[in-house]
Parts: structure tokens; C-alpha cells; sequence
């Protein structure tokens, strides 16, 4: 399977980073890896002009589960799309944190962005609490368990593992957590969805920088990482989407 480095912008970036897009396309023409950047809906448009016949995709950071209507503030998947989204980026903790959102509408949404022609990447990942407590696998699992759709396939499904206390910290789990984690959801993905879950990407996100880009790519069912802060610097993530082969 293509491997995938992923960018969250999170809400970080305004047009002047856009020179940041170019430099890292300049720099990494022809990556081994698939190469995604996810900035605020404010530079999607834009972002994804810039990358016209290159080897970057851009995507969304959430949608609304439905197409259109009256609901002030929310962007849905076809308008992704329209904007040339080819990816959206689903139930990140920080949206299940700020938001409320539940696994059944990130389910929800993940079923609309498919519909769309979108490729959903729904994250999961305990908190430190849940981790001291030894409740890593049940919560993940749960997650997995209630937010990926029954006919996902492996062309339209990422899934991405999120640990919420290595996020931002510059702290990491040992890369046999991650090796245990990424195990546990291959078989948990199998059981839902079959052969599929073979090839479908399952990435790391949580500090992922530089300096621990390949250790944690060399871990067995990692196929790539959702990057946050190191995203924003094509220097950084050019290192990242280099360490991914
Ligand atoms: P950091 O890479 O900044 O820890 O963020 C990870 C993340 O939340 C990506 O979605």
C-alpha cells in the first residue's frame, strides 16, 4: 500500500503560509509516499490551486454530516469537494473535546464524506487518564467500534491513532505502545470490514517530528502519520514525508 504523511494546520495559517506549500512542493517533487496537507476551510481553495498537478492532496479538518441547509458555521463534504478537498479529517480529539462530538456522529459524518467521493480519516486515542487506567484498547476499540462505517473500503478509510496526551506535549508512547495499538486496530478494523483492513492506512499522530519520524514509521502497522505542529513548516514535514518510504 502507498504510504501517507498527513498535515493538520489545525487552526494555524493564513495566505502568507502558502509559501510554505510551495517550498515544501519544490522540495519534494516526486515523494515515495502520498502527501496530504489539511489547512483551515479558509486556505483550502486556495492551497488546492497551488497543488494542481502536483503530488500534494489537500483536505478538510471536519464536516457536517449533511449536504446542505441551515446550519450556521459548518461546511459539508460536497463543499470540500468543491473546493478540491480529496480528504477530510474526522472525530479529532480536539473536535470530540471542543465540540462534543460523539462516535456516532463522527460515524455520521465518515458516511457523508464517503458518499461525497471524499477519503475519511477518523481518529481515535485515550487520554492519559484512560492510559494510567489501562483502558487503552477498550476506548479505542469502542471508538473504532462506533465511527467506522460497516462498508468502509480501503480506498475511502484511513484511520488514524492518536494517543490525546502525546498531542502537542513533544511527548510520545514507547514504539512498542504504538506497535500494540496499531495491532490491536488492524484486527478490530478486520473484523469490520473484512479483507479491507488490510490495506487500509493506518497512521500515528502525536508529536511526531523530525528526529522520530522513522523510528516510528519502521513499527510494524504503522503506514504513515498525522502530523500537527510539524506540518507547518515544509522544512519539517518535508523531513517527515522524506523518513516515509
Ligand atoms: P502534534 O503533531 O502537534 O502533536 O499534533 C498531532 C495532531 O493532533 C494531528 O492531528
Amino acid at each position: 500500500m502507498k504510504k501517507l504523511a498527513a498535515g493538520n494546520w489545525k487552526m494555524n495559517g493564513n495566505r502568507a503560509a502558502l509559501a510554505e506549500v510551495a517550498a515544501l512542493l519544490a522540495a519534494h517533487p516526486t515523494p515515495a509516499c502520498d502527501m496530504l496537507l489539511c489547512p483551515p476551510t479558509t486556505l483550502l481553495a486556495e492551497m488546492a490551486t497551488l497543488a494542481q498537478g502536483s503530488a500534494l492532496k489537500v483536505g478538510g479538518q471536519d464536516c457536517h454530516a449533511k449536504t446542505f441547509g441551515a446550519h450556521t458555521g459548518d461546511v459539508s463534504a460536497a463543499m470540500l469537494v468543491d473546493a478540491g478537498a480529496s480528504y477530510v479529517i474526522l472525530g479529532h480529539s480536539e473536535r470530540r473535546a471542543d465540540h462534543g462530538e460523539t462516535d456516532a456522529l463522527v460515524l455520521a459524518k465518515a458516511e457523508a464524506a464517503i458518499a461525497a467521493g471524499l477519503i475519511a480519516i477518523i481518529c481515535v486515542g485515550e487520554t492519559e487518564a484512560q492510559r494510567d487506567a489501562g483502558e487503552t484498547l477498550a476506548v479505542i476499540g469502542a471508538q473504532l467500534d462506533g465511527s467506522v462505517p460497516a462498508n468502509a473500503t480501503a480506498a475511502a478509510l484511513v484511520l488514524a491513532y492518536e494517543p490525546v496526551w502525546a498531542i502537542g506535549t513533544g511527548r510520545t508512547p514507547t514504539l512498542n505502545q504504538i506497535a500494540e495499538v496499531h495491532n490491536f486496530l488492524r484486527a478490530r478494523l478486520t473484523a469490520h470490514i473484512g479483507v479491507e483492513a488490510a490495506n487500509t492506512r493506518l497512521l500515528y499522530g502525536g508529536s511526531v517530528k523530525p528526529s522520530n519520524a522513522a523510528e516510528i514509521f519502521a513499527v510494524p502497522d504503522v503506514d504513515g502519520a498525522l502530523v500537527g505542529g510539524a506540518s507547518l513548516k515544509a522544512a519539517d514535514f518535508g523531513a517527515i514525508v522524506a523518513a516515509l518510504t
